[in-house]
């Protein structure tokens, strides 16, 4: 093997119903079958505190919440997720598979939700020990291809609607030219399709080093 997965942060995100988090599932086999211990997270969520966050995040009845509360609760749960889940996960050698991080705060509310995605980046330098993974991994796909891949209760993200999730989709696009260790998959095709393009660009060697 000429990469070094051990201890490596890897990040799958995207737009909902991108498939993140099957194929997230799907990579974390993958390598443990390279004989590397893997710990699979999602973000908002996880922890318990987290997993709380997420309900407030998520609840249909918070229509009322702005985008500055949702980047500090979204940066709240991510911070908790760090400490109790991900470090230690590292530090013991594991690779670690996130469903979402910072990326998606960008395409969000720093990009759909108009704060900025360099405020966004600026927030999350200060508050969380770690802002980018060793890998970003954004699995593209239209709102068409999407919508049947998601559950049929909508969320209160979710449910912001076509002009936003398309403005979400834009704003993944244009964060693999900002920075460095993200790459955008199309996850247009089927599940083992999507798979084999995530394992190739994950055996290339780029994981950062
Ligand atoms: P999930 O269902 O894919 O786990 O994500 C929960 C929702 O939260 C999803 O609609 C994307 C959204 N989200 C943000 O708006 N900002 C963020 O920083 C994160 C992590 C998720």
């Amino acid at each position: 093997m000429n990469y070094e997965l051990k201890g490596k942060f890897i990040v799958l995100d995207g737009p909902d119903g991108c498939g993140k988090s099957t194929q997230a599932k799907l990579l974390a086999e993958w390598i443990n079958q390279q004989g590397i211990e893997t710990s699979q997270f999602r973000d908002p969520g996880t922890t318990a505190i987290g997993e709380q966050i997420r309900h407030i995040l998520l609840n249909p009845e918070h229509a009322a919440m702005c985008t500055r509360t949702e980047l500090l609760l979204y940066m709240a749960a991510r911070a908790q997720v760090w400490v109790e889940c991900i470090k230690p996960a590292m530090e013991a050698g594991k690779c670690v598979i996130l469903d979402r991080w910072v990326s998606s705060t960008c395409a969000y509310q720093g990009f759909a939700g108009g704060f900025g995605v360099d405020n966004v980046i600026k927030i999350a330098a200060d508050c969380l020990e770690r802002t980018w993974p060793d890998m970003t991994i954004i699995l593209d796909v239209d709102l068409q291809t999407a919508a049947p891949r998601m559950k049929a209760t909508l969320d209160r993200m979710e449910q912001k609607g076509v002009d936003y999730h398309a403005k979400v989709r834009q704003g993944f696009l244009s964060l693999a030219d900002k920075q460095k260790n993200i790459f955008i998959l199309d996850a247009s095709a089927d599940i083992d399709s999507v798979h084999k393009k995530v394992v190739k660009l994950v055996e290339s060697g780029r994981v950062a080093v």
